[in-house]
């Protein structure tokens, strides 16, 4: 491990099929007035949605709905959002739902009490909160983002075509989240394996970086083990206990900070990803899926060992007479496979996305610096028109 660093988080987790049961304890942690943010109405098909409301009034709660966050929550939305949160001055936000739902939930919780716009502040001058946090609480409904313990909010901005992530401290992760396995069951097969990629990628993001022999990379190779094992069975059966709960777990891990420890962290997939997300509003997992094949075997060459030891100790492959190139284009090439055999989207035409769109989508990706290979402009653009079929 190289680098100095602190770790801490404050998220409490109750995991399993009686999660939920955990609820009214943490509900006396705080006052009475309760903003439940949810969805297009999953909830309430599922019956969590009356679940959830018995919970709340038994616990003699003042419930505050905002209903209709939707995927990709846009900036227009976190306003409304700060407006009932404000006006009732809520106690507890409590996100019913997936990623969107939480993200959302904690824009909302740092942008009631801020005097500024929060969009300028939060997402476009990247500025830390100097003003009154309301806690938030999570009920998981999909698997994949880690905003369940972590300190993530993504917020579309259609008007201007950005689509930005601001990583918040530890004082607004979710105080508390319930992740019940069974609760993901109903989410349709193109979610789910959206939300298994995302998983995927978010581990990727964080293992291909550095040259030091780091335990965190070891970690994570356990953790891509398990969600490759697991994500086979789910897709044949849906309603398999073990494996999905194995990977929500596994979500969790892959994006709560702890493996990015030591780590310098790529993240370029991401920023491609989101920004094709601004221009074509396509599910967060899959806009990730249709770009990685065409940027990782870009940035093999310039990480060279670090996709052979990918190859061999994830995928698999076995070394013997081979060069390390391809022992790192096999390692690529079952990842391909794996990805297509559990029906992910491998193309951006299939987004939605057409040639004018490519020079503004390479503009909106922001340029990180910390993985193999920093890129320009015109290797994003290329990447790009590799991504078209
Ligand atoms: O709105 P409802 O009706 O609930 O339907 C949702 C939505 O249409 C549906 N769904 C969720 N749970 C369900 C269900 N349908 C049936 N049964 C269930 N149990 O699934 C659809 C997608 O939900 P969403 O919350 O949008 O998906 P996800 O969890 O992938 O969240 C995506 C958002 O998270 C951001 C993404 O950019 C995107 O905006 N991310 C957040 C991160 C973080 N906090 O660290 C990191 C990620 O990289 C990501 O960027
Ligand atoms: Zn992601």
């Amino acid at each position: 491990m190289l680098g100095d660093f602190s770790y801490c988080n404050p998220t409490r987790l109750y995991f399993g099929e009686n999660s939920l049961d955990n609820l009214s304890k943490e509900l006396a942690n705080y006052g009475n007035k309760i903003m439940l943010t949810y969805g297009g109405g999953s909830i309430k098909k599922s019956g969590l949605y009356d679940k959830v409301i018995a919970i709340l009034k038994e616990s003699g709660k003042e419930i505050f709905e905002d209903p209709g966050v939707m995927p990709n929550p846009t900036v227009e939305k976190l306003y409304e959002g700060c407006k009932i949160a404000k006006e009732n001055d809520v106690d507890l936000i409590l996100a019913v739902g997936g990623g969107s739902v939480c993200d959302y939930s904690k824009a909302v919780s740092v942008s009631a009490w801020c005097e500024e716009d929060p969009w300028d502040k939060y997402y476009l001058r990247m500025e830390d909160v100097d003003n009154r946090i309301i806690p938030v609480g999570c009920i998981l409904t999909m698997v994949g983002t880690g905003s369940e313990m972590n300190g993530g909010s993504v917020i579309t901005n259609h008007e201007s075509k950005l689509k930005i992530g601001h990583v918040f401290g530890d004082n607004v992760f979710p105080k508390f989240s319930i992740l019940n396995p069974v609760l993901t069951y109903t989410l349709p097969k193109y979610q789910m394996v959206a939300g298994f990629y995302d998983i995927m990628s978010h581990i990727l993001e964080q293992y291909f970086s550095g040259t030091d022999d780091n335990t965190s990379d070891y970690i994570m190779e356990g953790l891509l083990r398990s969600l490759i094992h697991s994500s086979e069975i789910a897709v044949n059966d849906p309603e398999n206990y073990e494996a999905r709960s194995n990977i929500m777990w596994t979500a969790t891990w892959a994006l709560n900070t702890l493996v990015a420890m030591g780590k310098t962290t790529d993240w370029m997939v991401h920023m491609i990803g989101q920004s094709i997300g601004a221009y074509t509003d396509a599910t967060h997992g899959m806009t990730l899926s249709a770009v990685s094949m065409a940027y990782y075997r870009y940035i093999m060459p310039y990480g060279l060992d670090k996709f052979k030891r990918y190859a061999v100790n994830v995928w698999n492959v076995s070394p013997e007479g081979k060069t390390d190139e391809e022992i790192a284009k096999e390692g690529l090439a079952r990842m391909e496979d794996w990805m297509k055999r559990i029906g992910l989207v491998m193309n951006i035409s299939e987004l939605g996305v057409t040639e004018d769109m490519l020079d503004g989508i390479a503009n909106g990706s922001f340029i990180m610096t910390g993985g193999y290979k920093t890129l320009n402009h015109d290797e994003i653009v290329n990447i790009l028109k590799a991504s078209m079929k």
